[in-house]
Protein backbone atom coordinates (compact mmCIF):
# COMPACT_ATOMS: atom_id res chain seq x y z
CA UNK A 1 0.00 0.00 0.00
CA UNK A 2 1.11 4.00 -0.48
CA UNK A 3 2.08 4.99 2.46
CA UNK A 4 3.23 8.80 2.83
CA UNK A 5 0.89 11.98 3.44
CA UNK A 6 -2.96 11.69 2.89
CA UNK A 7 -5.19 14.51 3.24
CA UNK A 8 -8.34 14.59 2.87
CA UNK A 9 -10.54 17.65 2.29
CA UNK A 10 -14.11 17.61 2.57
CA UNK A 11 -16.10 20.86 1.00
CA UNK A 12 -19.18 21.66 1.76
CA UNK A 13 -18.42 20.36 5.58
CA UNK A 14 -20.97 21.75 7.34
CA UNK A 15 -24.10 20.54 5.09
CA UNK A 16 -25.87 17.57 4.86
CA UNK A 17 -24.61 15.09 2.86
CA UNK A 18 -20.66 15.81 4.46
CA UNK A 19 -22.50 15.61 8.38
CA UNK A 20 -24.69 12.57 7.82
CA UNK A 21 -22.19 10.09 5.45
CA UNK A 22 -18.69 11.58 4.89
CA UNK A 23 -17.75 11.79 8.13
CA UNK A 24 -19.61 8.88 9.80
CA UNK A 25 -17.87 7.06 7.10
CA UNK A 26 -14.15 8.59 7.46
CA UNK A 27 -14.86 7.76 11.32
CA UNK A 28 -15.42 4.07 11.17
CA UNK A 29 -12.77 3.84 8.48
CA UNK A 30 -10.18 5.40 11.07
CA UNK A 31 -11.99 3.88 13.58
CA UNK A 32 -10.72 -0.13 12.04
CA UNK A 33 -7.51 1.36 11.36
CA UNK A 34 -7.65 2.05 7.59
CA UNK A 35 -6.83 6.03 8.61
CA UNK A 36 -3.82 5.75 10.03
CA UNK A 37 -3.16 8.95 12.83
CA UNK A 38 0.45 9.84 11.65
CA UNK A 39 -0.45 10.35 7.88
CA UNK A 40 -3.50 11.30 7.50
CA UNK A 41 -5.39 14.96 8.39
CA UNK A 42 -8.60 15.49 7.36
CA UNK A 43 -9.43 19.05 6.55
CA UNK A 44 -13.39 20.71 6.39
CA UNK A 45 -13.68 23.64 4.07
CA UNK A 46 -17.02 25.60 3.19
CA UNK A 47 -18.11 29.55 3.88
CA UNK A 48 -19.55 29.26 6.95
CA UNK A 49 -16.31 31.05 9.60
CA UNK A 50 -16.74 29.11 12.40
CA UNK A 51 -13.68 27.58 14.28
CA UNK A 52 -12.24 24.07 14.09
CA UNK A 53 -13.68 23.07 18.02
CA UNK A 54 -17.24 24.73 16.23
CA UNK A 55 -17.01 21.83 13.28
CA UNK A 56 -16.15 19.38 15.75
CA UNK A 57 -18.80 19.99 17.50
CA UNK A 58 -21.28 20.47 14.24
CA UNK A 59 -20.55 17.06 13.38
CA UNK A 60 -19.52 14.99 16.74
CA UNK A 61 -23.91 13.65 17.36
CA UNK A 62 -23.36 12.38 13.57
CA UNK A 63 -20.04 10.23 14.46
CA UNK A 64 -21.43 7.85 17.32
CA UNK A 65 -23.34 6.91 20.06
CA UNK A 66 -21.11 8.79 22.59
CA UNK A 67 -22.46 6.35 25.45
CA UNK A 68 -20.08 3.85 24.21
CA UNK A 69 -17.05 4.16 25.67
CA UNK A 70 -14.94 2.83 23.64
CA UNK A 71 -15.84 4.63 20.65
CA UNK A 72 -15.90 7.90 22.55
CA UNK A 73 -12.35 7.67 22.92
CA UNK A 74 -11.72 7.28 19.13
CA UNK A 75 -14.18 10.00 18.73
CA UNK A 76 -12.00 12.55 20.31
CA UNK A 77 -8.89 11.50 18.59
CA UNK A 78 -10.52 11.52 15.18
CA UNK A 79 -11.88 14.84 16.18
CA UNK A 80 -8.65 16.13 16.40
CA UNK A 81 -7.45 15.41 13.09
CA UNK A 82 -10.06 17.82 11.81
CA UNK A 83 -8.91 21.58 10.76
CA UNK A 84 -11.11 23.91 9.32
CA UNK A 85 -10.73 26.72 6.56
CA UNK A 86 -13.57 28.80 5.88
CA UNK A 87 -13.39 30.59 2.76
CA UNK A 88 -16.05 31.30 -0.79
CA UNK A 89 -16.17 28.31 -3.46
CA UNK A 90 -15.06 30.77 -6.34
CA UNK A 91 -12.00 32.75 -5.25
CA UNK A 92 -8.54 32.05 -4.95
CA UNK A 93 -7.83 33.49 -1.33
CA UNK A 94 -9.72 31.26 0.43
CA UNK A 95 -8.37 27.89 -1.92
CA UNK A 96 -4.88 29.23 -1.45
CA UNK A 97 -5.51 29.61 2.17
CA UNK A 98 -6.39 25.90 2.36
CA UNK A 99 -3.24 24.81 0.07
CA UNK A 100 -1.02 26.53 3.09
CA UNK A 101 -3.06 24.46 5.43
CA UNK A 102 -2.80 20.97 3.84
CA UNK A 103 1.17 21.81 2.73
CA UNK A 104 1.83 22.45 6.54
CA UNK A 105 0.46 19.43 7.29
CA UNK A 106 2.44 17.60 4.51
CA UNK A 107 5.74 19.35 5.61
CA UNK A 108 5.34 18.69 9.15
CA UNK A 109 4.43 14.82 8.13
CA UNK A 110 6.60 14.03 5.86
CA UNK A 111 10.13 16.15 6.79
CA UNK A 112 11.95 14.92 3.74
CA UNK A 113 10.25 11.43 2.91
CA UNK A 114 7.21 10.14 1.32
CA UNK A 115 4.50 11.50 -1.19
CA UNK A 116 1.76 13.44 -0.35
CA UNK A 117 -1.97 12.54 -1.82
CA UNK A 118 -4.88 14.94 -1.28
CA UNK A 119 -8.26 13.62 -2.12
CA UNK A 120 -11.05 16.40 -2.21
CA UNK A 121 -14.47 15.29 -1.28
CA UNK A 122 -17.03 17.37 -3.04
CA UNK A 123 -20.18 17.59 -0.31
CA UNK A 124 -21.44 20.06 -2.48
CA UNK A 125 -24.43 20.88 -4.77
CA UNK A 126 -23.24 20.53 -8.11
CA UNK A 127 -23.67 23.83 -9.52
CA UNK A 128 -20.34 25.02 -7.60
CA UNK A 129 -18.86 22.04 -9.47
CA UNK A 130 -17.05 23.56 -11.75
CA UNK A 131 -15.78 26.83 -9.90
CA UNK A 132 -14.49 24.49 -7.03
CA UNK A 133 -12.72 22.36 -9.36
CA UNK A 134 -11.14 25.60 -11.27
CA UNK A 135 -10.03 26.61 -7.69
CA UNK A 136 -8.55 22.84 -6.81
CA UNK A 137 -6.46 23.02 -9.99
CA UNK A 138 -5.16 26.43 -9.47
CA UNK A 139 -4.40 26.56 -5.69
CA UNK A 140 -4.52 23.00 -4.38
CA UNK A 141 -2.83 20.38 -6.33
CA UNK A 142 -0.17 18.19 -4.56
CA UNK A 143 3.01 19.75 -5.25
CA UNK A 144 5.32 17.01 -4.02
CA UNK A 145 7.93 15.83 -5.86
CA UNK A 146 7.86 12.56 -4.24
CA UNK A 147 4.70 11.24 -6.07
CA UNK A 148 1.54 11.00 -4.66
CA UNK A 149 -2.00 12.41 -6.55
CA UNK A 150 -4.72 14.70 -6.12
CA UNK A 151 -8.58 13.10 -6.62
CA UNK A 152 -11.56 14.68 -6.84
CA UNK A 153 -14.86 12.76 -5.40
CA UNK A 154 -18.13 13.78 -6.95
CA UNK A 155 -21.90 12.92 -6.01
CA UNK A 156 -24.98 13.00 -8.24
CA UNK A 157 -26.73 14.61 -9.44
CA UNK A 158 -24.39 14.97 -12.51
CA UNK A 159 -26.87 17.81 -14.63
CA UNK A 160 -30.57 16.91 -15.12
CA UNK A 161 -30.50 15.49 -18.83
CA UNK A 162 -27.86 14.53 -21.20
CA UNK A 163 -26.93 17.86 -22.35
CA UNK A 164 -25.94 19.74 -19.06
CA UNK A 165 -24.90 16.21 -18.00
CA UNK A 166 -21.98 16.86 -20.65
CA UNK A 167 -21.54 20.06 -20.17
CA UNK A 168 -20.91 19.34 -16.67
CA UNK A 169 -17.93 16.32 -17.74
CA UNK A 170 -16.45 18.63 -20.21
CA UNK A 171 -15.79 21.55 -17.72
CA UNK A 172 -14.85 19.09 -15.26
CA UNK A 173 -13.01 17.10 -17.69
CA UNK A 174 -11.08 20.02 -18.74
CA UNK A 175 -9.24 20.48 -15.58
CA UNK A 176 -9.15 17.12 -14.63
CA UNK A 177 -8.07 13.51 -16.03
CA UNK A 178 -10.48 10.68 -15.95
CA UNK A 179 -8.47 8.65 -13.34
CA UNK A 180 -8.84 11.28 -11.03
CA UNK A 181 -12.70 11.75 -10.86
CA UNK A 182 -14.35 9.42 -8.74
CA UNK A 183 -18.29 9.61 -9.29
CA UNK A 184 -19.88 8.26 -6.47
CA UNK A 185 -23.30 6.36 -6.55
CA UNK A 186 -23.54 4.78 -3.33
CA UNK A 187 -25.52 1.89 -4.69
CA UNK A 188 -22.50 0.45 -5.83
CA UNK A 189 -21.10 0.05 -2.47
CA UNK A 190 -23.73 -1.94 -1.19
CA UNK A 191 -22.57 -5.39 -0.32
CA UNK A 192 -25.22 -7.28 -1.97
CA UNK A 193 -24.44 -5.05 -5.40
CA UNK A 194 -20.72 -5.99 -4.83
CA UNK A 195 -21.52 -9.41 -4.76
CA UNK A 196 -23.78 -9.84 -8.05
CA UNK A 197 -20.31 -9.99 -10.29
CA UNK A 198 -19.41 -12.70 -8.10
CA UNK A 199 -22.65 -14.42 -7.98
CA UNK A 200 -22.81 -14.36 -11.98
CA UNK A 201 -19.31 -15.57 -13.32
CA UNK A 202 -18.11 -17.55 -9.95
CA UNK A 203 -21.71 -19.93 -9.80
CA UNK A 204 -22.07 -23.15 -12.27
CA UNK A 205 -25.94 -22.65 -11.06
CA UNK A 206 -26.15 -19.66 -12.58
CA UNK A 207 -24.38 -19.39 -16.03
CA UNK A 208 -26.39 -21.76 -18.22
CA UNK A 209 -29.55 -19.80 -16.77
CA UNK A 210 -28.74 -16.07 -16.83
CA UNK A 211 -30.43 -15.53 -20.50
CA UNK A 212 -33.88 -14.95 -22.36
CA UNK A 213 -34.16 -18.62 -23.11
CA UNK A 214 -34.91 -19.09 -19.11
CA UNK A 215 -35.48 -15.90 -17.45
CA UNK A 216 -39.07 -14.49 -17.84
CA UNK A 217 -38.93 -10.53 -16.64
CA UNK A 218 -36.51 -8.66 -14.23
CA UNK A 219 -37.58 -6.72 -11.47
CA UNK A 220 -34.87 -4.05 -10.15
CA UNK A 221 -37.18 -2.36 -7.34
CA UNK A 222 -36.79 0.83 -4.81
CA UNK A 223 -39.44 1.45 -2.15
CA UNK A 224 -39.38 3.86 0.93
CA UNK A 225 -41.90 4.66 3.03
CA UNK A 226 -41.05 7.82 3.87
CA UNK A 227 -41.80 10.78 1.22
CA UNK A 228 -39.08 13.98 0.19
CA UNK A 229 -39.36 15.20 4.06
CA UNK A 230 -37.51 18.64 4.06
CA UNK A 231 -35.95 18.00 0.68
CA UNK A 232 -39.29 18.90 -1.56
CA UNK A 233 -37.28 22.24 -3.02
CA UNK A 234 -34.40 19.77 -4.46
CA UNK A 235 -36.52 17.20 -5.13
CA UNK A 236 -39.15 18.73 -7.20
CA UNK A 237 -36.23 20.13 -9.52
CA UNK A 238 -34.84 15.72 -10.15
CA UNK A 239 -37.90 13.51 -9.29
CA UNK A 240 -37.59 9.96 -9.06
CA UNK A 241 -36.25 9.27 -12.02
CA UNK A 242 -33.24 11.31 -12.03
CA UNK A 243 -32.90 10.85 -7.81
CA UNK A 244 -32.74 7.10 -7.87
CA UNK A 245 -33.72 5.50 -11.25
CA UNK A 246 -31.31 6.57 -14.06
CA UNK A 247 -28.23 6.40 -11.75
CA UNK A 248 -29.44 3.47 -8.58
CA UNK A 249 -31.51 0.94 -10.47
CA UNK A 250 -29.43 1.31 -13.42
CA UNK A 251 -26.21 0.55 -12.20
CA UNK A 252 -28.13 -2.12 -10.62
CA UNK A 253 -29.42 -3.44 -13.73
CA UNK A 254 -25.91 -2.73 -15.76
CA UNK A 255 -24.76 -5.94 -12.87
CA UNK A 256 -27.26 -7.79 -13.63
CA UNK A 257 -27.50 -7.91 -17.32
CA UNK A 258 -23.64 -7.50 -18.63
CA UNK A 259 -21.49 -9.64 -19.97
CA UNK A 260 -18.52 -11.24 -18.58
CA UNK A 261 -15.73 -8.87 -18.50
CA UNK A 262 -12.24 -9.68 -19.93
CA UNK A 263 -10.91 -9.67 -15.94
CA UNK A 264 -11.97 -8.03 -12.58
CA UNK A 265 -9.41 -4.94 -14.06
CA UNK A 266 -12.02 -1.84 -13.21
CA UNK A 267 -11.49 -0.83 -16.88
CA UNK A 268 -12.74 -3.99 -17.99
CA UNK A 269 -15.57 -4.53 -15.63
CA UNK A 270 -17.04 -0.71 -16.82
CA UNK A 271 -16.57 -1.33 -20.19
CA UNK A 272 -19.09 -4.10 -20.51
CA UNK A 273 -21.46 -1.87 -18.44
CA UNK A 274 -21.11 0.51 -20.62
CA UNK A 275 -21.70 -1.98 -24.15
CA UNK A 276 -25.08 -2.94 -22.19
CA UNK A 277 -25.90 0.53 -21.31
CA UNK A 278 -25.50 1.16 -25.00
CA UNK A 279 -27.67 -1.59 -25.92
CA UNK A 280 -31.16 -0.33 -24.77
CA UNK A 281 -33.93 0.62 -27.02
CA UNK A 282 -35.57 3.84 -26.07
CA UNK A 283 -38.55 3.71 -23.53
CA UNK A 284 -41.75 3.68 -25.08
CA UNK A 285 -44.44 6.50 -23.46
CA UNK A 286 -46.74 3.16 -22.70
CA UNK A 287 -43.89 1.30 -20.82
CA UNK A 288 -43.74 3.86 -18.28
CA UNK A 289 -46.17 5.25 -15.07
CA UNK A 290 -45.42 8.21 -12.83
CA UNK A 291 -47.13 8.71 -9.82
CA UNK A 292 -47.06 11.47 -7.17
CA UNK A 293 -48.29 10.77 -3.75
CA UNK A 294 -51.14 12.91 -2.38
CA UNK A 295 -49.71 15.50 0.16
CA UNK A 296 -46.28 15.77 -1.84
CA UNK A 297 -47.48 19.22 -3.07
CA UNK A 298 -48.16 20.47 0.55
CA UNK A 299 -44.63 21.06 1.16
CA UNK A 300 -43.86 24.59 0.75
CA UNK A 301 -40.94 24.33 -1.56
CA UNK A 302 -43.12 22.20 -4.13
CA UNK A 303 -45.18 24.15 -6.75
CA UNK A 304 -48.59 23.77 -6.22
CA UNK A 305 -49.21 22.17 -10.18
CA UNK A 306 -45.86 20.54 -9.95
CA UNK A 307 -46.04 17.31 -11.97
CA UNK A 308 -42.73 15.50 -10.73
CA UNK A 309 -42.94 12.14 -10.24
CA UNK A 310 -42.39 10.66 -6.61
CA UNK A 311 -43.01 7.21 -8.22
CA UNK A 312 -41.92 5.52 -11.46
CA UNK A 313 -42.14 2.25 -12.79
CA UNK A 314 -40.83 1.92 -16.34
CA UNK A 315 -39.45 -0.85 -18.27
CA UNK A 316 -36.42 -0.99 -20.53
CA UNK A 317 -35.45 -3.83 -23.09
CA UNK A 318 -32.07 -4.70 -24.05
CA UNK A 319 -31.67 -5.09 -27.68
CA UNK A 320 -29.25 -7.70 -27.45
CA UNK A 321 -28.45 -12.00 -27.67
CA UNK A 322 -28.77 -12.62 -24.06
CA UNK A 323 -31.84 -10.61 -23.27
CA UNK A 324 -34.40 -9.65 -26.25
CA UNK A 325 -37.38 -9.82 -25.31
CA UNK A 326 -36.91 -10.05 -21.68
CA UNK A 327 -38.34 -6.84 -19.77
CA UNK A 328 -36.53 -4.98 -17.21
CA UNK A 329 -38.61 -3.43 -14.58
CA UNK A 330 -37.35 -0.58 -12.79
CA UNK A 331 -39.58 0.38 -10.11
CA UNK A 332 -38.89 3.54 -7.29
CA UNK A 333 -41.37 5.09 -5.00
CA UNK A 334 -41.17 7.44 -2.25
CA UNK A 335 -43.72 7.14 0.18
CA UNK A 336 -44.99 3.94 0.34
CA UNK A 337 -45.96 0.94 2.04
CA UNK A 338 -42.69 -0.48 2.79
CA UNK A 339 -38.66 0.01 2.80
CA UNK A 340 -36.67 -2.00 0.84
CA UNK A 341 -34.38 -2.34 -2.38
CA UNK A 342 -34.16 -6.13 -4.38
CA UNK A 343 -33.38 -7.53 -7.49
CA UNK A 344 -36.05 -10.30 -8.77
CA UNK A 345 -35.71 -12.31 -11.18
CA UNK A 346 -38.47 -14.40 -12.45
CA UNK A 347 -37.95 -17.89 -14.09
CA UNK A 348 -40.08 -19.03 -17.16
CA UNK A 349 -42.96 -21.82 -16.65
CA UNK A 350 -41.63 -25.19 -16.41
CA UNK A 351 -42.31 -26.99 -20.01
CA UNK A 352 -44.72 -29.63 -19.77
CA UNK A 353 -45.68 -28.81 -16.06
CA UNK A 354 -46.98 -32.28 -14.99
CA UNK A 355 -47.66 -30.34 -11.58
CA UNK A 356 -49.28 -27.50 -13.52
CA UNK A 357 -52.68 -27.31 -12.06
CA UNK A 358 -51.07 -27.40 -8.09
CA UNK A 359 -48.25 -24.92 -8.91
CA UNK A 360 -48.55 -21.63 -6.93
CA UNK A 361 -45.68 -19.84 -8.45
CA UNK A 362 -42.68 -19.79 -11.06
CA UNK A 363 -38.75 -19.93 -9.74
CA UNK A 364 -38.03 -16.86 -8.19
CA UNK A 365 -34.54 -15.39 -7.36
CA UNK A 366 -34.88 -12.80 -4.87
CA UNK A 367 -31.54 -10.39 -3.52
CA UNK A 368 -32.45 -8.20 -1.11
CA UNK A 369 -30.35 -5.43 -1.12
CA UNK A 370 -31.61 -4.01 2.04
CA UNK A 371 -32.90 -4.14 4.77
CA UNK A 372 -32.06 -7.63 6.26
CA UNK A 373 -29.72 -8.59 2.95
CA UNK A 374 -30.31 -11.75 1.96
CA UNK A 375 -30.37 -14.07 -1.53
CA UNK A 376 -33.77 -16.65 -1.55
CA UNK A 377 -34.46 -18.63 -4.12
CA UNK A 378 -38.06 -19.59 -4.50
CA UNK A 379 -39.14 -23.63 -5.69
CA UNK A 380 -41.43 -26.05 -5.46
CA UNK A 381 -41.21 -29.03 -3.17
CA UNK A 382 -43.88 -31.44 -2.28
CA UNK A 383 -45.47 -30.33 1.05
CA UNK A 384 -44.21 -32.25 3.40
CA UNK A 385 -46.75 -35.01 4.83
CA UNK A 386 -48.84 -37.85 3.58
CA UNK A 387 -50.29 -36.62 0.26
CA UNK A 388 -48.62 -35.77 -2.91
CA UNK A 389 -48.92 -31.93 -2.60
CA UNK A 390 -46.78 -29.86 -3.68
CA UNK A 391 -45.97 -25.40 -1.92
CA UNK A 392 -43.82 -23.05 -2.50
CA UNK A 393 -40.49 -22.28 -0.83
CA UNK A 394 -37.14 -21.13 -0.67
CA UNK A 395 -33.63 -21.67 0.03
CA UNK A 396 -32.46 -19.06 2.05
CA UNK A 397 -29.01 -17.66 2.43
CA UNK A 398 -30.04 -14.70 4.80
CA UNK A 399 -26.81 -12.88 6.01
CA UNK A 400 -27.70 -12.18 9.60
CA UNK A 401 -28.02 -15.80 9.98
CA UNK A 402 -25.46 -16.75 7.94
CA UNK A 403 -22.80 -14.33 8.46
CA UNK A 404 -23.38 -13.80 12.38
CA UNK A 405 -21.50 -10.89 14.33
CA UNK A 406 -20.16 -9.85 10.57
CA UNK A 407 -20.48 -6.24 10.54
CA UNK A 408 -21.83 -5.42 7.11
CA UNK A 409 -19.68 -2.03 6.23
CA UNK A 410 -21.51 1.08 5.22
CA UNK A 411 -21.34 1.98 1.09
CA UNK A 412 -19.74 4.92 1.52
CA UNK A 413 -17.03 3.45 3.78
CA UNK A 414 -16.11 1.19 1.21
CA UNK A 415 -16.78 3.70 -1.64
CA UNK A 416 -14.07 6.24 0.23
CA UNK A 417 -11.41 3.21 1.24
CA UNK A 418 -11.67 2.92 -2.72
CA UNK A 419 -11.00 6.44 -3.86
CA UNK A 420 -7.84 6.24 -1.71
CA UNK A 421 -6.81 3.14 -2.70
CA UNK A 422 -7.49 4.54 -6.21
CA UNK A 423 -9.76 1.85 -6.96
CA UNK A 424 -11.93 3.05 -9.96
CA UNK A 425 -14.68 -0.21 -10.43
CA UNK A 426 -17.10 0.89 -8.11
CA UNK A 427 -17.19 4.77 -9.88
CA UNK A 428 -19.32 5.51 -12.87
CA UNK A 429 -16.92 6.72 -15.89
CA UNK A 430 -18.06 9.22 -17.91
CA UNK A 431 -19.26 7.60 -21.04
CA UNK A 432 -21.41 5.30 -18.69
CA UNK A 433 -22.78 8.20 -16.91
CA UNK A 434 -24.04 9.72 -20.85
CA UNK A 435 -25.00 6.37 -21.74
CA UNK A 436 -27.03 6.53 -19.08
CA UNK A 437 -28.29 10.09 -19.52
CA UNK A 438 -29.24 8.69 -23.32
CA UNK A 439 -31.58 6.78 -22.05
CA UNK A 440 -33.21 8.91 -19.92
CA UNK A 441 -33.35 12.34 -21.04
CA UNK A 442 -36.43 11.75 -23.94
CA UNK A 443 -38.55 10.48 -21.51
CA UNK A 444 -37.12 12.94 -18.70
CA UNK A 445 -38.19 16.08 -21.71
CA UNK A 446 -41.72 14.86 -21.70
CA UNK A 447 -42.17 14.63 -18.14
CA UNK A 448 -41.07 18.22 -17.79
CA UNK A 449 -43.10 19.09 -20.35
CA UNK A 450 -46.27 17.91 -18.72
CA UNK A 451 -46.47 15.40 -21.82
CA UNK A 452 -46.79 12.12 -19.76
CA UNK A 453 -48.64 12.93 -16.32
CA UNK A 454 -48.12 11.48 -12.74
CA UNK A 455 -50.95 9.51 -11.32
CA UNK A 456 -52.11 10.44 -7.47
CA UNK A 457 -52.03 7.98 -4.87
CA UNK A 458 -52.01 7.53 -1.72
CA UNK A 459 -48.94 7.78 0.85
CA UNK A 460 -48.58 4.09 2.63
CA UNK A 461 -49.76 2.50 -0.71
CA UNK A 462 -47.92 0.23 -3.15
CA UNK A 463 -48.45 3.23 -5.98
CA UNK A 464 -50.49 3.55 -8.89
CA UNK A 465 -52.56 0.29 -9.60
CA UNK A 466 -51.68 1.25 -13.10
CA UNK A 467 -48.02 0.21 -12.25
CA UNK A 468 -49.18 -3.02 -11.18
CA UNK A 469 -51.14 -3.50 -14.29
CA UNK A 470 -48.08 -2.96 -16.26
CA UNK A 471 -46.41 -5.70 -14.26
CA UNK A 472 -48.58 -7.94 -15.25
CA UNK A 473 -48.42 -6.52 -19.19
CA UNK A 474 -44.57 -7.08 -18.88
CA UNK A 475 -45.67 -10.87 -18.33
CA UNK A 476 -44.81 -10.76 -14.53
CA UNK A 477 -46.84 -13.04 -12.51
CA UNK A 478 -47.47 -12.51 -8.75
CA UNK A 479 -46.81 -15.54 -6.76
CA UNK A 480 -50.23 -15.94 -4.23
CA UNK A 481 -50.33 -17.43 -0.88
CA UNK A 482 -46.72 -16.79 -0.48
CA UNK A 483 -44.46 -14.69 1.85
CA UNK A 484 -40.89 -14.71 2.42
CA UNK A 485 -40.07 -14.11 6.06
CA UNK A 486 -36.69 -12.96 7.40
CA UNK A 487 -35.39 -15.76 9.90
CA UNK A 488 -35.03 -14.35 13.22
CA UNK A 489 -31.95 -14.88 14.92
C1 LIG B 1 -30.21 9.01 -2.47
C2 LIG B 1 -31.47 9.70 -2.87
O1 LIG B 1 -29.31 8.99 -3.52
O2 LIG B 1 -30.52 7.68 -2.06
C3 LIG B 1 -32.49 9.68 -1.75
O3 LIG B 1 -31.18 11.05 -3.23
C4 LIG B 1 -32.71 8.28 -1.24
O4 LIG B 1 -33.73 10.24 -2.18
C5 LIG B 1 -31.37 7.58 -0.96
O5 LIG B 1 -33.47 8.35 -0.05
C6 LIG B 1 -31.58 6.12 -0.65
O6 LIG B 1 -30.38 5.53 -0.25
P1 LIG B 1 -30.40 4.22 0.63
O7 LIG B 1 -28.97 3.83 0.74
O8 LIG B 1 -31.03 4.60 1.94
O9 LIG B 1 -31.23 3.22 -0.09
Amino acid sequence: PETGCLSIIVLGASGDLAKKKTFPALFNLYRQGFLNPDEVHIFGYARTKISDEELRDRIRGYLVDEKNAEQAEALSKFLQLIKYVSGPYDAEEGFQRLDKAISEHEISKNSTEGSSRRLFYLALPPSVYPSVCKMIKTCCMNKSDLGGWTRIVVEKPFGKDLESAEQLSSQIGELFDESQIYRIDHYLGKELVQNMLVLRFANRFFLPLWNRDNIENVQIVFREDFGTEGRGGYFDEYGIIRDIIQNHLLQVLCLVAMEKPISLKPEHIRDEKVKVLQSVVPISDDEVVLGQYEGYRDDDTVPNDSNTPTFATTILRIHNERWEGVPFILKAGKALNSRKAEIRIQFKDVPGDIFRCQKQGRNEFVIRLQPSEAMYMKLTVKQPGLDMNTVQSELDLSYGQRYQGVAIPEAYERLILDTIKGDQQHFVRRDELKVAWEIFTPLLHRIDKGEVKSIPYKPGSRGPKEADQLLEKAGYLQTHGYIWIPPTL
